[in-house]
Formats: structure tokens, sequence, C-alpha cells
């Protein structure tokens, strides 16, 4: 779903099940993060499924309001539930996904970028044009996320409830971190045609990055939500940032 395109999680998982006493987690979730809240969020989504019971709420990706009720998340996270919208679920304000804090609301109906779709980096999958609208079965009463471009933004913030390393598969709490933006030739020189930076944008160090289960959360630069979680090569990978879905090609 993202359950197949949570094959990569549920192997690392296992892997990571095996291997965790043998390698020391690196400090740098959202590598390089520190614990946020949802109150500076409000229209940050956790994006799950209750069949996705792996995770405490289901959580597998994030999400943005963008109208009270639709939201914003990445393509990947969701084109496996195309047909089965309502088995997703959109929860908000929820700071530790193991709570109950917040709302969570069903979803109707899941539309994803008609340019949609995937080519391979080493072992990762790159979404191209990763988006998706999700439609909730009820408006939510919360501030919406407003939407811009990068533009020449050199640093942003990113936040999601995902791995805080290559190998901590347990978080569950928010997170959020200062990532620089190094613009399209670092990516280029990281990931040559894989990168494409008509509909992609590239953020993160070896410091501080997004990772596994942040995906479709966002890249925030002045105030405005200017790129989702998409892809990367490991994660806090030196000379592999992380690949962020622009927003300019919305559907
Ligand atoms: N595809 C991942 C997800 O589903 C996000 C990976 C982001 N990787 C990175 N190095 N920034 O959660």
């Amino acid at each position: 779903m993202a359950l197949l395109s949570r094959r990569s999680v549920l192997t690392a998982a296992l892997g990571a099940a095996l291997a965790v006493p043998l390698a020391s987690a690196p400090a740098s979730a959202v590598v390089g993060g520190a614990p946020a809240s949802t109150t500076a969020y409000p229209w940050l989504a956790a994006v799950g499924s209750p069949i996705f019971f792996v995770r405490p709420s289901g959580q597998f990706c994030g999400g943005a309001l963008i109208k009270p009720d639709r939201v914003l998340t990445a393509g990947h996270c969701v084109s496996m539930f195309r047909s089965v919208p309502g088995l997703l679920t959109a929860t908000f304000g929820r700071d530790e996904l193991t709570g109950s804090g917040g709302e969570t609301v069903a979803v109707t109906s899941v539309r994803v970028h008609p340019r949609y779709r995937e080519t391979s980096f080493r072992d990762e999958t790159v979404g191209h044009h990763d988006l998706a609208v999700l439609t909730l079965a009820r408006p939510v009463r919360r501030p919406l996320a407003s939407l811009g471009s990068p533009g020449s933004a050199r640093t942003g913030r990113i936040a999601g409830w995902g791995f805080t390393s290559e190998n901590d598969l347990f978080n569950t709490r928010l997170r959020a971190a200062r990532v620089p933006l190094p613009g399209d030739a670092a990516c280029e020189r990281a990931y040559g045609d894989s990168f494409d930076p008509s509909d992609m944008v590239c953020a993160g160090s070896a410091a501080a990055d997004s990772c596994q289960f942040d995906s479709g959360g966002p890249l925030v630069a002045r105030g405005r939500v200017v790129a989702l979680v998409s892809w990367g090569y490991g994660c806090g990978k030196p000379g592999y940032p992380g690949v962020y879905a622009r927003l300019d090609s919305l559907p």
C-alpha cells in the first residue's frame, strides 16, 4: 500500500529488527529534528489507515489541509488506495501517534496527479509529480496551509512523524527540523536524470533530512508549504539531499 510502496519500509523494519543492536543510530529525523507540536502545524495531517496496524494511528504519511475538506499529500502515499479511498484517514492535532488527541476524519476520494509516475534510483522509488488530493468525509475546522513556491529560499522547515534515522523505525512523535535548500545542481549531482527540477526541489543535509513515513509532509519556506516530502537515497546521507514534490504543478 502505500502498503506495497511500503515494501521497502517493511523490509527495512525487518532488517532493522535484526540489525539494530549492530547499528548505532546517527543523530541526524525527521533526522536531525526536535519534538514539535501540531499547534504550530494545525493544518498538518497524519495520513494513515486502520489496516496499517504496524503503526499507531495507522500513520504512514503526512499531508496538508488545503481546503476544509481537502488534504494534499504525496501521490506514492495513496496511489494504492485509489479504488478503496475509504480505507484512508487523516488525523489532525495529534503530536504523539500512540495517543488519541486531535481528530480523525475518513477519506472519501483520492485524486492522484494525472502525470504521477514511478521510476527508480538504486533501491529507491522515484515519484514524478508525486502529489495527490484527498477528499475528506466532512470539513474540519482548522487553519488551512498556505501554499507557495520555494523561489530562492535557502532554508526551510520540515515536519513529520517519520524515522529519526535510517534505523529508527519506531518514532511516533511529531518532529521538525530546519533544512538547507542546496539548489538544483546539488540534486543533479546526486541523482542525475532521476531528479527533475521542473517538478522537484531538494532539501536537507547529513545533519537534517526527512525519512520514511515523513512522505507527503510539508517543506515550509517563508511561511508557506512549498513542496512535499517525496523520496531520497537513504536518509541524511552525505551528498544525497531529500527530494520534494513542488506544488507548482498541482493537479
Ligand atoms: N519515501 C519516503 C516516505 O514514504 C520519504 C523519503 C524521504 N527521504 C529523504 N531522504 N528525505 O516516507
